[in-house]
């Protein structure tokens, strides 16, 4: 009974303003993190184009990478809902408080408990990074893999790509298709063949995107002090998490 009244007049006792990442914090938040992925994204891409020239569509260089777009476009459209997700309930959130007293450096600048506060964000900035890494790389993978609509969209446009020739290749075809029209029910089995061999190998390629990304991050897909250096953005990120209250 004291101890339940004791619980009661603490709780009644937190000041008003109550200091949390909550509103345009995490709005600010989640698209700072989707915003900085610009860029490694991008180095994914371009490393995914070069890939998918070099292997099914040589005659087809100047357009590779339009042929990922539908990727990105997925990528814009879904990616918010999730990093907010990921990064706020699921890791940061609640109050700091241990018993009703704040714990040092809590709730900001620097608050060594997992709380939804700038300042626990900043102690933990690791893994905060790696929340960020995980949930991009994740929905990369996701979009990447055969069962996304926009795979299938990359899938059609590489594959129509491959079968449509670069104008040297229509001259020979030409050449060889006025000496053999008759044939072409035989070439219908090397036309489906040719096909499914695009069809492989765009999958193995699309595979490599979470590699990719780990390796445009700088490796170590964890938690640790020194991980995906090229993923952290630290020096402006931290900045940036406690110019909010
Ligand atoms: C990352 O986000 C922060 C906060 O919005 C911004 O100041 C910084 O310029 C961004 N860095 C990159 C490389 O986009
Ligand atoms: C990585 O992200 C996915 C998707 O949000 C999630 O299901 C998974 O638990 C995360 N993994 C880790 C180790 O945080």
């Amino acid at each position: 009974m004291w101890i339940s009244l004791r619980f009661t007049l603490l709780f009644l006792a937190v000041p008003a303003t109550v200091f949390a990442c909550e509103g345009e914090c995490i709005v600010g938040i989640t698209k700072a993190f989707i915003g900085n992925y610009t860029n490694p994204i991008d180095a994914v891409m371009d490393d995914v184009a070069k890939q998918i020239v070099t292997q099914l569509v040589p005659q087809h260089a100047a357009e590779a990478k339009s042929y990922l777009q539908p990727i990105l476009t997925a990528y814009g459209k879904s990616s918010y809902d999730g990093m907010e997700t990921a990064i706020f309930p699921s890791y940061f959130h609640g109050k700091c408080q241990q018993n009703g007293v704040d714990p040092a450096g809590c709730p900001n600048p620097d608050c060594p408990v997992v709380c939804g506060t700038p300042g626990s964000l900043i102690h933990f900035y690791s893994t905060l990074r790696f929340i960020a890494y995980n949930q991009t790389s994740h929905v990369l993978g996701l979009l990447s893999s055969p069962g996304s609509d926009a795979y299938k969209q990359v899938e059609r446009a590489v594959v129509q790509a491959a079968s449509s020739p670069s104008p040297r290749m229509l001259l020979r075809y030409e050449r060889y298709n006025s000496e053999a029209t008759d044939t072409m029910g035989q070439n219908m089995p090397y036309v489906k063949k040719r096909e499914a061999n695009v069809k492989n190998g765009l999958q193995d390629i699309m595979k490599t995107v979470p590699q990719l990304l780990l390796k445009a991050c700088g490796g170590q897909a964890t938690e640790g002090d020194g991980a995906l250096p090229k993923c952290s953005w630290e020096d402006t990120m931290k900045p940036y998490i406690l110019s909010f209250p």
